[in-house]
C-alpha cells in the first residue's frame, strides 16, 4: 500500500470513531475515545518517524511539514487532557469537539495540500516505500502494545494472587491466634471450675462435722 493510501485508510478510520464517540453515551463515550487516541498516537507516530521526515527536504513541503508537525502538538496535548478525565461531561465533550475539528483541519490539509504537493516532491517509488515503511512500524507498534497489554494482564493477576495469599495468611494467623487466645482463656476457666469445686466439697465436709456435733 503507496504512503498516501495508508494515511487515508486511517483517517477514515478515525472519522468513523468519532461518529461513534458523539452517538455513545456515559462511560462508553470514554471507551471510544480511548480507541481514538490509540489510533491518531500510532498514526501520529508513523507520521512523524517515517512520513515527515521525507517531506521536509523537498521545498514544495517544507513547510507545511512543520505547520503539520505544530497541529501533532496540539491534537497530542487535547489527547493527554482528555484521557486523564473520569467522566465523559460537558466540559469533556466539548473538549473532545475541539480534538475532532482539529483533527478535521489537520487530515483536510493533508489530503487537500500536503498530499498533492507531495506526489510531486517524491517519486511513486518512494512513496510505495513509505507506504511499506509505515505499515511495518504500525504492525511493530501494534504488536508492542499487545505483547503490553498482556504483560500488564500477566502483572495484575499477579498482584491479585499476592493479595489473596497475604489475605488468606492473615486469615490463617488470625484463626491460630484465636486458637491460642481460646485455649488460654479455656484453661483458666477450668482451674477457676476445679477451685471452686473443692470449695464446695469443702463446705460440705464442714457441714457435715457440723451435723455430726448438734448430734
Ligand atoms: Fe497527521
Amino acid at each position: 500500500m503507496d504512503a498516501f493510501s495508508l494515511l487515508k485508510a486511517d483517517h477514515r478510520k478515525v472519522e468513523e470513531l468519532f461518529e461513534e464517540l458523539e452517538s455513545a453515551s456515559g462511560k462508553a463515550k470514554l471507551r471510544v475515545f480511548e480507541q481514538i487516541k490509540m489510533e491518531l498516537d500510532l498514526h501520529a507516530h508513523i507520521e512523524e518517524k517515517i512520513f515527515y521526515p521525507a517531506l521536509e527536504k523537498p521545498r514544495q513541503t517544507h513547510e507545511l511539514t512543520l505547520e503539520a508537525y505544530e497541529e501533532h502538538e496540539v491534537v497530542k496535548k487535547l489527547l493527554r487532557e482528555l484521557s486523564r478525565s473520569k467522566s465523559a461531561g460537558k466540559e469533556w465533550q466539548a473538549q473532545a469537539k475541539v480534538l475532532q475539528e482539529n483533527v478535521e483541519h489537520h487530515v483536510q490539509e493533508e489530503e487537500n495540500e500536503l498530499f498533492s504537493k507531495a506526489s510531486s516532491a517524491l517519486s511513486q517509488e518512494d512513496v510505495e516505500k513509505l507506504g511499506e515503511r509505515m505499515a511495518t512500524e504500525k504492525e511493530r507498534q501494534q504488536g508492542r502494545g499487545a505483547a503490553k497489554k498482556s504483560r500488564a494482564k500477566r502483572a495484575g493477576a499477579k498482584k491479585a494472587g499476592a493479595k489473596k495469599s497475604a489475605a488468606s495468611n492473615k486469615a490463617a494467623s488470625k484463626t491460630k491466634a484465636a486458637a491460642r487466645a481460646a485455649k488460654r482463656t479455656g484453661g483458666t476457666k477450668k482451674a477457676s471450675k476445679s477451685q471452686g469445686g473443692s470449695r464446695s466439697r469443702k463446705s460440705t465436709k464442714s457441714g457435715s462435722k457440723k451435723a455430726a456435733k448438734k448430734r
